[in-house]
């Protein structure tokens, strides 16, 4: 086992979820079966939140670190097994931090939600990460946990059930209710100003496949699910998803390091189930004109300005307590057999939830060390899924309010 300082350093603890993930870790674990270090670019504000957290939080360390300072992010690397990592856009600020970690082999985990940036690190760094044995893993929050461990549970239980994978899997949000912090939506836009400018970026963006393995064996068409449709397999009108275009990559990602075991034709899209055709269209609107919005220049500083939540905002206490998720999955086997379950998570999806996932995903990443071999402990970028696998459904079950469940209707 490794003899680290830290199991791991929350890295942008500071920030509107990084705090949240703190609290969370401050409450649960401060009795010392976890020995973690908050981290960020501002000594200040870390004190600042030490005394926020109050007298349980007084022997946490704080360590400074700029996202750019290659020297000060080595340093923080070689004083942990694992960084968990909520510095974003990380398009803006993540790459060096990445690099640093395939450089001196340290685990490393985060919760972007941004393909493109994926893409330029699996690009860049794979080589990297297999070389130094640190495992990276992005996408531990609402995106992409609850789709890609919701798929794995349901295909785990078709195999247990029929001997066979399904070669067809659909998520639809059944009820969902939370809000957006600055964050994230500093994320979404800057995506969309780059993808404006950029026709490769867009490809990328388009394409379904565009986090799985080099040289992956995959073509079937995927449905894209961008505008209001009929869905018979679950008799109700869809509209298009927002978390839709990362978590369907990284589900298709999780069937390409698993060698296609879901199969080469594997299908799997996401939408929200709608009450009727008349909301399922006003919703497609409403998030098409959103995204062209974002992707004007003028537009997209005007909506900054007047109604988006700003860096460091987002939702309420209260708003986080009382929302929740209910996300349904439904599968087909080649021959006809067909099952469904659900996921839920209590909490408002992007911040309260998300917390809690990543901290317990952190925890358990850090406690199963690359020491233990099997092909899947590995150097490289995994998805949850594919390096975790079904105990981290029993964790997030136990410890961060998820439910996975098989519906028998
Ligand atoms: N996957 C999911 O489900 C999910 C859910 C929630 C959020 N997210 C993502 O998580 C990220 C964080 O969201 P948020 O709303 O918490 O963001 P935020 O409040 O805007 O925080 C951004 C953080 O980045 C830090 N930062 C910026 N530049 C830095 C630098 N040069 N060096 C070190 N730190 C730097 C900021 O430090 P200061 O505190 O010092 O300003 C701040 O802590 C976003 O990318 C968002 O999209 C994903």
């Amino acid at each position: 086992m490794s003899d680290s300082e830290f199991d791991f350093i929350v890295f942008g603890a500071t920030s509107f979820v990084g705090k949240i993930l703190c609290a969370y870790l401050t409450e649960h674990y401060s009795d010392g079966s976890v020995k973690w270090a908050m981290a960020g670019r501002s000594a200040t504000k870390l004190e600042a939140l030490k005394t926020e957290l109050g007298e349980k939080a007084n022997l946490v360390p704080v360590i400074v670190a700029d996202a750019a300072d290659e020297q000060q992010l080595t340093a923080m690397a070689n004083q942990t097994n694992l960084i968990v990592s909520t510095v974003g856009p990380y398009a803006l600020y993540g790459e060096p931090l990445v690099k640093v970690c395939c450089e001196t082999g340290t685990d490393y985990c985060d919760l972007t939600g941004e393909t493109q940036w994926i893409a330029q690190m699996l690009d860049k760094y794979q080589a990297k990460a297999k070389a130094s044995g640190a495992r990276i893993v992005n996408c531990c929050g609402f995106d992409s946990i609850p789709s890609d461990m919701g798929v794995l549970f349901l295909q785990e239980k078709a195999h247990e059930q029929f001997g066979h994978y399904c070669y067809r899997v659909k998520m639809r949000v059944k009820a969902m209710k939370g809000g957006f912090s600055g964050g994230t939506v500093a994320s979404l836009l800057n995506v969309a100003k780059e993808a404006a400018k950029d026709p490769a970026l867009r490809r990328t963006l388009t394409n379904p496949y565009a986090l799985c393995p080099a040289n992956h064996p995959f073509f079937a068409r995927q449905a894209s699910n961008n505008k209001a449709k009929y869905d018979s397999d679950f008799q109700q009108w869809t509209a298009p998803f927002v978390m839709a275009s990362i978590n369907t990559r990284v589900v298709h990602r999780s069937n390409g390091l698993l060698e296609a075991r879901y199969g080469k034709n594997f299908l799997y899209d996401e939408a929200m189930l709608s009450p009727s055709a008349f909301k399922a269209k006003a919703m497609a609107y409403g998030l098409g004109a959103f995204m062209v919005s974002a992707a004007v220049g003028p537009l997209r500083s005007a909506m900054e300005s007047l109604f988006l939540p700003k860096p460091g905002d987002g939702p309420s206490p209260d708003e986080q307590e009382n929302g929740f998720y209910n996300m349904h999955f439904f599968g087909e086997t080649a021959t006809g057999q067909t099952i469904k379950c659900k996921v839920t998570g209590d909490k408002d999806p992007g911040y309260g939830s998300t917390a809690k996932m990543l901290a317990e995903t952190a925890i358990f990443f850090s406690q199963h060390s690359n020491d233990e071999k099997d092909s899947c402990t590995d150097g490289g970028f995994w998805t949850p899924s594919t390096l975790f696998g079904m105990p981290l459904v029993e964790r997030l079950s136990e410890k961060a309010g998820l439910t996975f469940e098989l519906l028998t209707d």
